[in-house]
């Protein structure tokens, strides 16, 4: 991961790191500005539980207790995942942390060689690039964990219909050793990470207090 300080630099330093974060105290609309100064943010995510298109092309992600059953709006821990699951051909996921949690609420996450190797050591390797899944939210997708060609990944445990034997083995080891072992970082208000969602397994610990992170999607 790369910590940087100027939103001038997103571009460049993701041509270094699949993980990038801004720190300092940033703006949202400076931020957006930043990401379309060289990629273009994507409209695709959906009202909860509505499924009506959204006026913008990001969504809230903030505790609301009516609305607790969806990760969105509830303060638990969310297990690792990719976005672009539902979104064909998405590159970057941002979450821009509009307020922070006073307790919790870091964003976990692992890269694809990490991941590997993980595998690799619990003898999971072959069943996470041989079993195909097929996920299921606005649209299907079929794909294993890890693709043994271009080392990209591809989860969510709550959306996957097919393979259930294979699927609980690997969030057994997905929300263990591996939750365990992966990295964690907690963003400050007014910061913004950026991380490219198919080299990448992402989630979040669980938080107390008010939180609000604004995320979307973009392509350079
Ligand atoms: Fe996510």
């Amino acid at each position: 991961m790369l910590d940087i300080y100027n939103l001038k630099d997103i571009e460049n330093s993701l041509k270094d790191d699949n993980v990038v974060c801004v720190r300092g105290s940033h703006s949202f609309e400076e931020c957006v500005d930043a990401i379309e100064s060289f990629g273009k943010i994507r409209n695709n995510s959906n009202e909860v539980p509505t499924g009506q298109s959204l006026p913008e092309p990001w969504v809230e992600i903030k505790n609301v207790e009516s609305l607790s059953q969806y990760f969105r709006f509830s303060q638990t821990k969310q297990p690792l995942h990719t976005d672009g699951y539902h979104v064909h051909g998405i590159q970057y996921a941002f979450l821009y942390f509009e307020q922070q949690a006073p307790e919790g609420g870091e964003t976990v996450y692992i890269d694809s060689p990490k991941l590997k190797e993980l595998l690799i050591e619990n003898n999971l390797f072959d069943m996470a690039t041989s079993v195909v899944f097929t996920l299921k939210k606005e649209c299907q997708r079929e794909a294993p964990l890890f693709d043994k060609n271009t080392e990209k990944l591809c989860w969510n445990y709550y959306r996957i219909i097919n393979q259930l034997k294979a699927k609980e083995k690997l969030f057994q080891f997905l929300d263990g050793p591996c939750w365990k072992q992966a990295n964690r970082i907690k963003l400050g208000s007014g910061e913004l990470l950026i991380f490219e969602d198919n080299q990448i397994l992402h989630g979040r610990e669980m938080f107390k207090g008010d939180r609000l992170v604004i995320k979307g999607f973009f392509n350079a």
